[in-house]
C-alpha cells in the first residue's frame, strides 16, 4: 500500500493547567508528577468544545496541504460529546463541505492509528484520493478531578492529517487484546476508571510487539525509521518501550511533557509540532505506535 502525507494541523485549548494546580486540591505534588509521569502541563478546553478543537485542528490541516478536495473525512475520539451525528459529519458541515463521506472510528488511544489505516485503506481501494484524519479529545469532561491518580495523566486537544494517493510506501499492524479485567474504561455519564499499573504494563508489551510487526511487514528494521512517534502517555511507557526494542532514545519525540496524554491527538500533535518546528523532513520514513483502552494497538510506518 502506499500514501501520501499533504499536512498536519492542531488545536490546542489556550488555557495551560501546570501540575503546581493539583497541589492545591490533591495530596500530591509538582515532583511525583514529573518523576512519575514526565507531565508538566496540560491543555484543558474553557469554553471551546471538541467541535471546536476538531475544527481548529482540519482548517490548520487543510491550509498546510494546500486546501485540497476532499473525499472523505475520518474522526477518531473517545470523548465524544453527541451520541449522534458522528463527529465527522458535524465537522463536516462545520468546514461548509457537501459530499464527503464521514465516518467516525472508536479506538480510544489508538485511534489515530486506526482511523489513519482506515483512510489508507479508502485510498488504496480506489474509493477516495485525498482525506481529512481528525483526533479531537477532551478528556476533561470525563475526569474525576478528587481521584489524583487520573487527573493528573490527561489533557485536551485536537490534530489532523491530510493524506492522499501517493506512491510512498504505507504498513500497519492493528490488534486488540482481551481486557477482562476491564483495565481502562469509562461507562456513559461517568468518569475514567484505571487500573494504572495494569495498562502500564501492558502498553509497553504490546507496543513493543507492534513496532517489531510492523517492521518485518514492511521488511525495515530499527535503523530504517528516523522517528518513532509513541502515544504520549507517560515518559515511563514510553522509555520502556525504547529501551525493549533498543530504539535511540533521540528518535522518539516528546510531547507530554507539556501536553499530557489527550488520548488519540498525542500521536498527530506530536507529527504537527515536529513539522512546524522543522524536525519533520520530506524522505524521513516515520513510525506511529498507539495502544489504549480496548485493549487496542497498532502501529504504522510511512515516509515523509
Ligand atoms: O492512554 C493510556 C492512559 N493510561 C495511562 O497512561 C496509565 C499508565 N500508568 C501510569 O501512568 C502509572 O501507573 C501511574 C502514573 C498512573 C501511577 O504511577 P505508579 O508509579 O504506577 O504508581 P502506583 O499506582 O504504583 O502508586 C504508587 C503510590 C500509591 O500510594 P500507596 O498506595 O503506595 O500509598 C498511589 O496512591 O502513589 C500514589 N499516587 C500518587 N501520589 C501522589 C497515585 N497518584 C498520585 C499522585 N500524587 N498524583
Amino acid at each position: 500500500m502506499t500514501l501520501t502525507l499533504l499536512g498536519t494541523g492542531r488545536y490546542v485549548p489556550k488555557t495551560i493547567v501546570p501540575n503546581a494546580e493539583f497541589e492545591k486540591t490533591l495530596d500530591t505534588t509538582d515532583e511525583w508528577i514529573v518523576q512519575r509521569t514526565g507531565i508538566r502541563e496540560r491543555r484543558i478546553c474553557k469554553g471551546e468544545t471538541l467541535l471546536d478543537m476538531a475544527l481548529g485542528s482540519a482548517k490548520a490541516a487543510l491550509a498546510n496541504a494546500g486546501m485540497p478536495r476532499i473525499d472523505a473525512i475520518i474522526a477518531a475520539s473517545a470523548t465524544q460529546d453527541y451520541h449522534f451525528p458522528p463527529l465527522a459529519c458535524r465537522l463536516g458541515t462545520a468546514l461548509g463541505l457537501n459530499g464527503p463521506f464521514c465516518m467516525d472510528v472508536g479506538a480510544t488511544c489508538s485511534g489515530f492509528v486506526y482511523a489513519l489505516d482506515v483512510a489508507a485503506h479508502y485510498i488504496h481501494a480506489g474509493s477516495a484520493e485525498t482525506v481529512l484524519v481528525v483526533s479531537a479529545e477532551m478528556l476533561s469532561a470525563l475526569t474525576d478531578y478528587t481521584d489524583r491518580a487520573t487527573c493528573i495523566l490527561f489533557g485536551d486537544a485536537a490534530a489532523a492529517a491530510v493524506v492522499a494517493k501517493g506512491d510512498k510506501p504505507y504498513s500497519s499492524v492493528l490488534n486488540c487484546a482481551a481486557d477482562p479485567e476491564e483495565s481502562l474504561f469509562c461507562k456513559s455519564g461517568g468518569t475514567v476508571v484505571m487500573n494504572g499499573s495494569g495498562v502500564y504494563k501492558f502498553a509497553v508489551g504490546v507496543a513493543s510487539k507492534s513496532i517489531g510487526g510492523v517492521l518485518e511487514k514492511a521488511g525495515l528494521c530499527m535503523d530504517d525509521i528516523d522517528w518513532f512517534i509513541l502515544h504520549q502517555a507517560n515518559i515511563r511507557i514510553i522509555n520502556g518501550i525504547v529501551s525493549r526494542c533498543g530504539i535511540d532514545p533521540a528518535k522518539v519525540p516528546i510531547s507530554l511533557d507539556q501536553y499530557a496524554n489527550p488520548s488519540s491527538a498525542t500521536i498527530p500533535l506530536t507529527l504537527d509540532l515536529m513539522r512546524e518546528d522543522g524536525r519533520l523532513r520530506p524522505g524521513q520514513r516515520i513510525l506511529l505506535s498507539g495502544f489504549g483502552a480496548g485493549l487496542t494497538y497498532g502501529a504504522s510506518v510511512f515516509e515523509v
